[in-house]
């Protein structure tokens, strides 16, 4: 990332309405960010150095960050139960931009330096330097554009504004078709953490939430032994996998809690929905299906990647 864009002002930068007739995003080294997190960012990109034990989940949003977080604290911290049954994943790892970087330059000191887990939505693009400096392990978890899509329309649609200025879905489809959403475009961000996995693959994991859907067995098992924590044998897996499940987590007090943590303005029930594959056939017409997708094939092609 250049470095004068670390001192940027935000009255300079490009903008772009998003929602309403209020709400812009900010183009920063090619994406769309929110406002509110311009600053944190930036003190990310310019500060923050991972040790080599550290892992870093990166994902865009409405992905499977929460489902990942619990599955690699779980991996990590083997008798997590507990832990994740009195606290919300997104407490137990924090990301990088929202939590740890918002209003200091460093990471506060723990007792335990190793094994720091962090999540962040940063694009690689805007990481690189961070990121390529580092032995630290990357684990990218990615998401049908299609039920990305509905997804975050769902999340938007629960912030207090949306009340009296609801996020319309053509609206939403339209923009994100344009790369115009929080982090996007969406296809430049799974791009940049995509070819970062076929350079490094024993630094960076890239997963989808579909294959983890569809086998969480056998992707949890591996990811263990990526991180350097392999599994001693099934039932172990199976246990993590059951811990994390979202019929599990979804129904802690602390996962269908109404209040909203001191880190962001929606409730902490608000990072569980439905977990399913293929939600989006429910939301979005055959014409607006045949548009994402031909925007997948013509993006993801050339890394022989497809949805
Ligand atoms: P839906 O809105 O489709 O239900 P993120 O964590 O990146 O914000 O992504 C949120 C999406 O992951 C939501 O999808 C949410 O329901 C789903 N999710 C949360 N926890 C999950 C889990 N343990 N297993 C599967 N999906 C989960």
């Amino acid at each position: 990332m250049d470095n004068s864009l670390l001192e940027m002002d935000l009255s300079t930068l490009p903008k772009e309405n998003w929602w309403g007739d209020h709400d812009y995003l900010y183009k920063v080294g090619g994406f769309w960010l929110l406002p509110q997190f311009i600053q944190s960012i930036c003190r990310v990109v310019k500060h923050f150095k991972p040790i080599p034990s550290d892992i870093i989940l990166a994902s865009y949003p409405k992905t499977g960050t929460t489902w990942l977080k619990s599955l690699v604290f779980s991996i990590v911290h083997r008798s997590s139960k507990h832990r994740l049954s009195i606290n919300h994943p997104h407490d137990l790892v924090p990301t990088l931009e929202v939590q740890v970087f918002t209003t200091s330059d460093v990471v506060p000191c723990s007792e335990n330096q190793s094994n720091r887990i962090f999540s962040t939505h940063i694009p690689y693009q805007l990481l690189s330097e961070t990121l390529d400096s580092s032995e630290c392990r990357v684990v990218y978890v990615t998401r049908n554009p299609k039920d990305t899509l509905v997804s975050t329309w769902h999340f938007v649609n629960k912030w207090k504004k949306a009340l009296d200025c609801p996020w319309q879905l053509d609206v939403a489809i339209d923009k994100f078709c344009h790369g115009l959403s929080p982090c996007g475009p969406y296809y430049d961000h799974v791009m940049g953490y995509k070819k970062l996995s076929l350079e490094r693959p024993t630094n960076v994991f890239f997963i989808t939430y579909e294959e983890l859907r569809a086998d969480p067995i056998t992707h949890v098992k591996r990811l263990g032994e990526f991180l350097g924590f392999p599994f001693e044998g099934n039932e172990q897996v199976q246990e993590v996998v059951n811990s994390c499940s979202f019929e599990v987590l979804s129904n802690y007090e602390v996962n269908r809690s109404e209040e909203s943590p001191t880190w962001f303005q929606l409730p902490y029930n608000s990072f569980f929905r439905k977990g399913d594959v293929g939600d989006h056939k429910n939301y979005l017409s055959d014409e607006t299906i045949e548009r994402i997708d031909a925007l997948t094939r013509e993006k993801f092609h050339s890394l022989g990647f497809n949805y």
